[in-house]
């Protein structure tokens, strides 16, 4: 297939575009290196340094014959969001049209979308939150990757375009920068590392459910066929708190250091984990890697990054 996956000099979508490659699929990557980098950007896929928004865009859809657009280019970053939801919005909500305007301009069949269900169900009212839960984001960043869904909902309805939205937990695994979602694995890898204590802000009670990213990338793999028009969550259904994180991760590496503590951050979800039943239910998709087992090869690869940037 010749699939184009957007976002794909980043963590996620990399992951995702090298699964594809191996696959025996032909990828086409588009990614404006804003949070990328050029360093996971697959050798054997076409690489186009561009951001969504650019008109060039359209001539990847002309000229070539695209069987699936893999939308993972996002602004990710939940604070930056607040401070400038209009950057937010103009990539993640006009971005999002005009991938699906090129999609419904010449004919892709299918659309698989990632959208977030760590930052759109809010404070949840139950926990682990299913695809029924209420829609109540507390930052512009879920306001627009839910805008994003509503917007596939409507190229379907109205031009019966194929999608599957997939809404991940907190993902964690290698490659990951240490800003926007699920950055904490990353941060904390870094610092306990190099034998340096991190931050943890409040209590280090607020929980996640946090995704190893290669489970991520199963999925992906998966609704390349199946789960066609259907949207679901992707989590493990375990809360883990900060604490618990640190304390694992420090396990792990063995180092012998206490973590900081500061001030609570205001806006930010005090608990939450996330029900993919529905998930495997309709792809056979459910997690296999324990939490410890997907934090000791987080850690092996930021050890070995920091081996390399040594010499
Ligand atoms: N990391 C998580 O825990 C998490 C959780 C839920 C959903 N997601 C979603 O998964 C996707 C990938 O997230 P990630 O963690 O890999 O983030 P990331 O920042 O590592 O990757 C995003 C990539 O998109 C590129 N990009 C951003 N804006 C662009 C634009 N306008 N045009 C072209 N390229 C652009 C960046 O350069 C980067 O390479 C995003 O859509 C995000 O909303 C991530």
């Amino acid at each position: 297939m010749n699939i184009v996956v957007t976002g794909a000099a980043g963590f996620i979508g990399s992951n995702v575009a090298d699964a594809y490659i191996k696959a025996g699929h032909n990828v086409i990557i588009i990614d404006d290196l804003s949070s990328g980098n050029r360093e996971n950007v697959n050798k054997k896929a076409e690489f186009h340094h561009l951001n969504i928004n650019d008109p060039k865009v359209e001539d990847i859809f002309k000229n070539n014959k695209i069987d699936v657009v893999n939308h993972h280019a996002a602004q990710i970053d939940v604070r930056k969001s607040v401070a400038d939801p209009v950057f937010d919005a103009t990539s993640n909500v006009l971005g999002i049209i005009r991938l699906l305007e090129y999609c419904r301009k010449y004919d892709v069949p299918r659309f698989i979308f990632s959208s977030t269900a760590g930052a759109i169900y809010g404070e949840p009212e139950y926990i682990p939150a299913d695809e029924k839960h209420p829609i109540r984001p507390l930052a512009p960043y879920g306001v627009s990757k839910f805008c994003g869904e509503r917007y596939i909902q409507y190229y379907h309805d109205l031009f019966d375009q194929d999608y599957v939205i997939l809404r991940y937990p907190n993902v964690y695994g290698p490659r990951q920068d240490p800003h926007g979602e699920a950055g904490v694995v990353a941060i904390f890898s870094g610092l306990l590392l190099e034998g340096k204590q991190p931050k943890i802000f409040g209590s280090g009670e607020a929980t996640r459910d946090y995704l190893f990213v290669g489970e991520i990338v199963r999925a992906n793999l998966i609704v390349l066929d199946k789960g066609t028009n259907k949207l679901m969550n992707l989590g493990t259904g375990i809360e883990t708190s900060v604490n618990d994180l640190f304390g694992k991760m420090r396990d792990i590496i063995g180092a012998d250091v206490e973590a900081i503590h500061m001030p609570d951050r205001p806006g930010e979800v005090q608990g939450i984990s996330i029900d993919a039943s529905f998930a495997k239910k309709t792809i056979g998709w459910q997690t296999k890697i324990t939490l410890e087992e997907g934090l000791a090869r987080t850690i092996d690869f930021f050890r070995d990054k920091m081996k390399v940037e040594a010499k």
